[in-house]
């Protein structure tokens, strides 16, 4: 029988993690703030999801902002100047209409650079990572710039208890650059997959053509990002453990093998779930999910950016990422940390 999945074999061309960078807003919000407008509490939000606060945008501030800084960060991260071509994952683009990568790489002064965006929702990075791999084993590109960026803030309902208290904002990038196999920062075969038949699970249901072909304007609130989250979170944890087991069997690795498990920070009860599932002790779990909140396609790099810059994660590591999100997709893929310093801080606006 034919494997439809989506699956790479390896590339032709092994590709190398070459420099980091990572960027959060400076705008703190906690679990209290969010306390005072709705029904909910800081031992509920702890309790459930793990998160104590997420970083949320000023007004006027867009993915685009927090994607340079991040770009920039990692440019400098890997000591380029130039890359071959540019991906942005994204959820949340300035715009429906164009992509937000080539004004991104326009402003990190990649003007004529090959510049495209990535929608997979929480999976973002991967699905964007699998892509760059892909330029690079073909010879389309030596050097590519990964940038996962959200602001999640913009597209959640203030009234909704269940996802706004969830998602936070933030970017996180990596460069990417050819090397033969084994080479340190090398990336492992990038495993996905996606279940159209769960498209509605997690979506935003006007602004596309199912809702404008209509005629007829939005109803009040389908602008928003709505989820069902129970039945997410059981898809995200059967997954996330599968995938993660098929990743590393294509990389030639045990669960032995791993240093950190770097789980998409959806909830603390499904990182630890898949990490018990796969038999990952709590110490090699990485987590920031407490200060940032679910940041989907952001999540798993600004996760690596911070855990490098802070040293939980070293040179010659080897890392398991693993991420589940709308669509339904999702992805995992091993990674053995480079030598580079990561470069991870706070946005500041322009003119602040
Ligand atoms: N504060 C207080 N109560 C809340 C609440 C909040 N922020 N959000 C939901 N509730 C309530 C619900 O209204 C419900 O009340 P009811 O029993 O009176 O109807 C109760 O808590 C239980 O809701 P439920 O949705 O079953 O809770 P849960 O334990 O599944 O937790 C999520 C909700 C959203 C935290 C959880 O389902 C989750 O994290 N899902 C995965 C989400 C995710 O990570 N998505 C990203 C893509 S991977």
């Amino acid at each position: 029988m034919v494997d439809r999945t989506a699956r790479g074999d390896g590339p032709m061309t092994g590709a190398v993690v070459l420099g980091v960078g990572g960027s959060l807003p400076g705008r703190v919000v906690t679990n209290d703030d969010l306390a005072t407008r709705l029904d909910t509490s800081d031992e509920w939000i702890r309790s459930r999801t793990g998160i104590g606060a997420r970083r949320w945008v000023e007004p006027g501030t867009a993915t685009s902002d927090l994607a340079v800084d991040a770009g920039a960060r990692a440019l400098r991260s890997a000591g380029v100047s130039t890359v071959d071509a540019v991906i942005v994952a994204t959820t949340t683009p300035d715009r429906l209409c164009p992509a937000v990568a080539p004004e991104v790489a326009a402003r990190l002064g990649l003007v004529g650079t090959p510049a495209h965006d990535v929608a997979a929702v929480c999976t973002g990075f991967l699905y964007g990572l699998a892509n760059g791999v892909g330029l690079i084993a073909s010879g389309a590109a030596r050097t590519v710039l990964l940038i996962a960026a959200e602001t999640f803030s913009t597209i959640l309902d203030p009234q909704d208890r269940g996802t706004a208290v969830i998602f936070g904002d933030g970017a996180g990038a990596v460069v990417l650059g050819a090397a033969g196999p084994g080479a340190p920062g090398a990336v492992g075969p990038c495993v996905l997959g996606s279940d159209g038949i769960g498209a509605d699970l997690i979506q935003i249901p006007a602004g596309g053509s199912r809702q404008r072909s209509s005629g007829l304007a939005a109803a009040p609130g389908e602008h928003y990002f709505k989820m069902r989250g129970k039945e997410v979170f059981r898809q995200a944890v059967e997954r996330m453990a599968e995938v993660s087991l098929d990743a590393l069997a294509r990389a030639g690795l045990t669960v032995g093998d791993i240093d950190h498990l770097a789980p998409h920070q959806a909830n603390m009860r499904i990182c630890a779930a898949v990490a018990h599932r796969l038999g990952v002790p709590e110490d090699r779990v990485l987590a920031n999910l407490d200060e940032v909140g679910n940041t989907a396609a952001a999540s798993i790099p600004v996760l690596l950016a911070q855990a490098a810059a802070d040293g939980r994660v070293k040179a010659g590591d080897q890392v398991l990422a693993v991420a589940f999100g709308g669509g339904l997709t999702w992805g995992a893929v091993t990674l053995a940390w480079p030598d580079a310093v990561a470069s991870f801080g706070t946005f500041v606006p322009a003119g602040s």
